[in-house]
Protein backbone atom coordinates (compact mmCIF):
# COMPACT_ATOMS: atom_id res chain seq x y z
CA UNK A 1 0.00 0.00 0.00
CA UNK A 2 1.56 3.25 -0.98
CA UNK A 3 -1.08 5.67 1.35
CA UNK A 4 1.54 7.34 4.38
CA UNK A 5 0.66 5.29 7.39
CA UNK A 6 2.12 7.51 9.82
CA UNK A 7 0.77 11.19 9.49
CA UNK A 8 1.81 14.06 11.20
CA UNK A 9 -0.14 17.79 11.63
CA UNK A 10 1.52 20.26 13.43
CA UNK A 11 0.95 24.09 13.90
CA UNK A 12 -0.03 26.62 16.40
CA UNK A 13 -3.33 27.26 17.59
CA UNK A 14 -6.90 26.77 15.97
CA UNK A 15 -4.88 26.53 12.61
CA UNK A 16 -7.52 24.30 11.14
CA UNK A 17 -5.23 21.01 12.04
CA UNK A 18 -8.23 19.22 14.18
CA UNK A 19 -10.99 19.86 11.13
CA UNK A 20 -8.51 18.75 8.42
CA UNK A 21 -6.85 15.97 10.72
CA UNK A 22 -10.31 14.57 11.41
CA UNK A 23 -11.44 14.78 8.15
CA UNK A 24 -8.42 12.98 7.04
CA UNK A 25 -8.56 10.30 9.09
CA UNK A 26 -11.91 9.62 8.37
CA UNK A 27 -11.67 9.57 5.05
CA UNK A 28 -8.43 7.06 5.15
CA UNK A 29 -10.54 4.99 7.85
CA UNK A 30 -7.49 5.90 9.53
CA UNK A 31 -7.34 6.62 13.77
CA UNK A 32 -7.72 10.38 14.63
CA UNK A 33 -5.86 11.58 17.31
CA UNK A 34 -5.29 14.47 19.03
CA UNK A 35 -2.20 14.87 21.26
CA UNK A 36 -3.15 18.33 22.69
CA UNK A 37 -6.17 16.24 24.53
CA UNK A 38 -3.44 14.28 26.62
CA UNK A 39 -1.58 18.12 27.70
CA UNK A 40 -5.22 19.25 28.43
CA UNK A 41 -6.54 16.33 30.62
CA UNK A 42 -2.94 16.42 32.85
CA UNK A 43 -4.09 20.19 33.20
CA UNK A 44 -7.84 19.72 33.53
CA UNK A 45 -6.60 16.79 36.49
CA UNK A 46 -3.99 19.14 37.99
CA UNK A 47 -6.75 22.46 38.46
CA UNK A 48 -9.17 20.01 39.69
CA UNK A 49 -6.92 18.90 42.31
CA UNK A 50 -5.59 22.61 42.99
CA UNK A 51 -2.04 21.45 42.15
CA UNK A 52 0.86 23.78 41.55
CA UNK A 53 0.74 23.68 37.75
CA UNK A 54 4.14 25.18 37.70
CA UNK A 55 5.87 22.57 39.19
CA UNK A 56 6.74 20.34 36.63
CA UNK A 57 7.96 17.34 38.73
CA UNK A 58 4.43 17.22 40.31
CA UNK A 59 2.68 17.70 37.14
CA UNK A 60 4.39 14.76 35.67
CA UNK A 61 3.93 12.61 38.59
CA UNK A 62 -0.19 13.24 38.33
CA UNK A 63 0.52 12.62 34.42
CA UNK A 64 1.82 9.28 35.15
CA UNK A 65 -0.91 8.35 37.82
CA UNK A 66 -3.91 9.50 35.32
CA UNK A 67 -5.79 6.69 33.18
CA UNK A 68 -6.46 8.85 29.75
CA UNK A 69 -8.35 7.40 26.91
CA UNK A 70 -9.16 8.66 23.73
CA UNK A 71 -12.43 6.97 22.54
CA UNK A 72 -14.48 6.69 19.46
CA UNK A 73 -16.91 8.93 20.23
CA UNK A 74 -20.53 7.67 21.13
CA UNK A 75 -22.03 11.19 21.32
CA UNK A 76 -23.54 13.20 18.52
CA UNK A 77 -22.41 16.67 20.06
CA UNK A 78 -19.79 18.00 17.59
CA UNK A 79 -17.43 15.81 19.34
CA UNK A 80 -14.62 13.83 17.39
CA UNK A 81 -13.39 11.87 19.92
CA UNK A 82 -13.77 11.20 23.87
CA UNK A 83 -11.39 11.77 26.48
CA UNK A 84 -12.20 9.85 29.35
CA UNK A 85 -9.52 10.50 32.52
CA UNK A 86 -10.10 7.88 34.94
CA UNK A 87 -13.02 6.17 33.80
CA UNK A 88 -14.63 10.12 33.83
CA UNK A 89 -15.96 11.60 30.09
CA UNK A 90 -14.43 15.01 30.67
CA UNK A 91 -14.68 15.82 26.65
CA UNK A 92 -15.52 19.53 26.79
CA UNK A 93 -14.07 20.57 30.30
CA UNK A 94 -11.10 20.19 28.46
CA UNK A 95 -11.99 22.90 25.92
CA UNK A 96 -13.02 25.31 28.62
CA UNK A 97 -11.51 28.25 29.28
CA UNK A 98 -9.45 27.50 32.46
CA UNK A 99 -7.53 24.54 30.64
CA UNK A 100 -7.33 26.77 27.35
CA UNK A 101 -5.10 29.64 29.52
CA UNK A 102 -2.95 27.30 31.57
CA UNK A 103 -2.38 24.23 29.63
CA UNK A 104 0.64 25.23 27.92
CA UNK A 105 2.30 26.29 31.39
CA UNK A 106 1.75 22.44 31.74
CA UNK A 107 3.17 21.51 28.54
CA UNK A 108 6.21 23.21 28.85
CA UNK A 109 7.63 21.19 31.60
CA UNK A 110 9.92 18.66 30.20
CA UNK A 111 9.12 15.66 32.83
CA UNK A 112 5.18 16.03 31.63
CA UNK A 113 6.17 16.09 27.72
CA UNK A 114 8.11 12.91 28.74
CA UNK A 115 5.66 10.86 30.76
CA UNK A 116 3.49 11.12 27.43
CA UNK A 117 6.02 10.31 25.08
CA UNK A 118 5.78 7.12 25.41
CA UNK A 119 1.64 7.08 25.32
CA UNK A 120 2.05 8.99 22.15
CA UNK A 121 4.51 6.36 20.73
CA UNK A 122 2.29 3.62 22.01
CA UNK A 123 -0.89 4.04 19.92
CA UNK A 124 1.21 5.23 16.78
CA UNK A 125 3.11 2.51 16.62
CA UNK A 126 0.27 0.09 14.30
CA UNK A 127 0.54 3.07 11.98
CA UNK A 128 -2.86 3.95 9.95
CA UNK A 129 -3.42 7.11 11.66
CA UNK A 130 -3.43 10.71 11.32
CA UNK A 131 -1.45 12.99 14.81
CA UNK A 132 -2.29 16.29 15.09
CA UNK A 133 0.02 18.13 18.08
CA UNK A 134 2.95 20.42 18.16
CA UNK A 135 5.95 18.55 18.21
CA UNK A 136 4.22 15.32 16.11
CA UNK A 137 6.90 15.79 12.70
CA UNK A 138 9.89 17.13 14.96
CA UNK A 139 9.96 14.56 18.31
CA UNK A 140 7.01 12.24 18.59
CA UNK A 141 6.88 10.46 14.93
CA UNK A 142 10.43 12.22 13.59
CA UNK A 143 9.90 9.11 10.97
CA UNK A 144 6.50 10.20 10.41
CA UNK A 145 5.59 8.97 6.59
CA UNK A 146 4.33 12.60 5.70
CA UNK A 147 4.67 15.82 7.66
CA UNK A 148 2.33 18.57 6.95
CA UNK A 149 2.81 22.32 9.28
CA UNK A 150 -0.30 24.14 9.20
CA UNK A 151 0.14 28.12 9.40
CA UNK A 152 -2.46 30.88 9.35
CA UNK A 153 -2.19 34.46 11.17
CA UNK A 154 -3.13 34.96 14.92
CA UNK A 155 -6.33 37.11 13.81
CA UNK A 156 -7.57 34.49 11.40
CA UNK A 157 -6.66 32.31 13.94
CA UNK A 158 -8.80 33.81 16.62
CA UNK A 159 -11.53 34.62 14.23
CA UNK A 160 -11.72 30.54 13.91
CA UNK A 161 -12.28 29.81 17.25
CA UNK A 162 -14.71 32.90 17.71
CA UNK A 163 -16.97 31.11 15.21
CA UNK A 164 -16.27 27.35 16.83
CA UNK A 165 -17.32 29.07 20.23
CA UNK A 166 -20.57 30.90 18.59
CA UNK A 167 -21.41 27.35 17.39
CA UNK A 168 -21.49 25.84 20.48
CA UNK A 169 -23.41 28.40 22.03
CA UNK A 170 -20.60 30.27 24.23
CA UNK A 171 -19.90 33.50 24.12
CA UNK A 172 -16.41 34.97 23.49
CA UNK A 173 -14.26 38.86 22.77
CA UNK A 174 -12.49 38.15 20.05
CA UNK A 175 -9.94 40.24 20.73
CA UNK A 176 -9.47 38.61 24.44
CA UNK A 177 -9.53 35.56 22.07
CA UNK A 178 -6.30 37.16 19.65
CA UNK A 179 -4.36 37.44 22.90
CA UNK A 180 -4.81 34.06 24.41
CA UNK A 181 -3.54 32.62 21.61
CA UNK A 182 -0.56 35.62 21.15
CA UNK A 183 -0.05 34.42 24.47
CA UNK A 184 -0.11 30.59 24.24
CA UNK A 185 1.80 30.83 20.70
CA UNK A 186 4.37 32.87 22.58
CA UNK A 187 4.87 30.12 25.51
CA UNK A 188 4.67 27.29 22.94
CA UNK A 189 7.38 28.18 20.64
CA UNK A 190 9.69 29.69 23.22
CA UNK A 191 10.00 26.87 25.40
CA UNK A 192 12.91 24.65 26.18
CA UNK A 193 11.15 21.65 25.62
CA UNK A 194 9.89 20.57 22.02
CA UNK A 195 8.64 23.98 21.49
CA UNK A 196 6.63 24.22 18.09
CA UNK A 197 8.66 24.53 15.49
CA UNK A 198 8.25 23.35 11.82
CA UNK A 199 10.25 19.80 11.06
CA UNK A 200 13.03 19.63 8.64
CA UNK A 201 10.55 17.68 6.14
CA UNK A 202 7.39 18.98 6.87
CA UNK A 203 4.94 20.80 3.96
CA UNK A 204 3.98 23.83 5.08
CA UNK A 205 0.29 24.41 4.38
CA UNK A 206 -0.80 28.21 5.24
CA UNK A 207 -4.28 27.76 5.78
CA UNK A 208 -5.53 31.74 5.51
CA UNK A 209 -6.65 32.36 2.43
CA UNK A 210 -8.49 29.16 1.84
CA UNK A 211 -11.39 27.74 2.90
CA UNK A 212 -11.36 24.19 5.01
CA UNK A 213 -12.70 22.46 2.23
CA UNK A 214 -9.93 24.06 -0.43
CA UNK A 215 -7.46 23.15 2.82
CA UNK A 216 -9.08 19.53 2.92
CA UNK A 217 -8.49 19.10 -0.68
CA UNK A 218 -4.97 20.33 -0.82
CA UNK A 219 -4.00 18.05 1.45
CA UNK A 220 -5.81 14.95 -0.30
CA UNK A 221 -3.69 15.93 -2.94
CA UNK A 222 -0.95 16.11 -1.38
CA UNK A 223 -1.68 12.12 0.58
CA UNK A 224 -1.86 10.80 -3.30
CA UNK A 225 0.96 12.58 -4.75
CA UNK A 226 2.61 11.01 -2.16
CA UNK A 227 2.00 7.24 -3.79
CA UNK A 228 3.33 8.67 -6.85
CA UNK A 229 6.92 9.23 -4.68
CA UNK A 230 6.77 5.83 -3.94
CA UNK A 231 10.04 3.64 -5.19
CA UNK A 232 8.44 1.04 -7.44
CA UNK A 233 9.08 -2.32 -5.76
CA UNK A 234 11.25 -5.38 -7.91
O1 LIG B 1 -6.85 23.08 19.80
P1 LIG B 1 -5.66 23.97 20.00
O2 LIG B 1 -4.81 24.06 18.77
O3 LIG B 1 -6.00 25.28 20.59
O4 LIG B 1 -4.77 23.33 21.11
P2 LIG B 1 -4.38 21.83 21.33
O5 LIG B 1 -3.88 21.20 20.06
O6 LIG B 1 -5.47 21.14 22.06
O7 LIG B 1 -3.13 21.96 22.29
C1 LIG B 1 -3.24 22.60 23.53
C2 LIG B 1 -1.84 22.90 24.06
O8 LIG B 1 -1.19 21.67 24.34
C3 LIG B 1 -0.93 23.65 23.11
O9 LIG B 1 -1.06 25.05 23.19
C4 LIG B 1 0.45 23.18 23.57
O10 LIG B 1 0.89 23.94 24.67
C5 LIG B 1 0.20 21.76 24.06
N1 LIG B 1 0.58 20.72 23.09
C6 LIG B 1 1.91 20.38 23.01
O11 LIG B 1 2.74 20.99 23.69
N2 LIG B 1 2.33 19.37 22.22
C7 LIG B 1 1.45 18.69 21.46
N3 LIG B 1 1.88 17.70 20.69
C8 LIG B 1 0.08 19.05 21.49
C9 LIG B 1 -0.32 20.09 22.31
Amino acid sequence: MCLPSTIAIDGPAAAGKSTIGYLLAQELGYIYFDTGSLYRAVTWAGLQRHCDLQDGAAMAKLAHSLSIEILRPEQNDGRYYTVMVDGMDVTWQLRGHEVDANVSIVSAHAPVRQSLLEHQRRIARKGHIVMVGRDIGSVVLPDADLKLYFEATPQERARRRWLELQQRGAHADIQELLSEIERRDALDQTRQASPLRKAADALVINTDVFTIIETYQRVLEIVRQHCKREPVQG
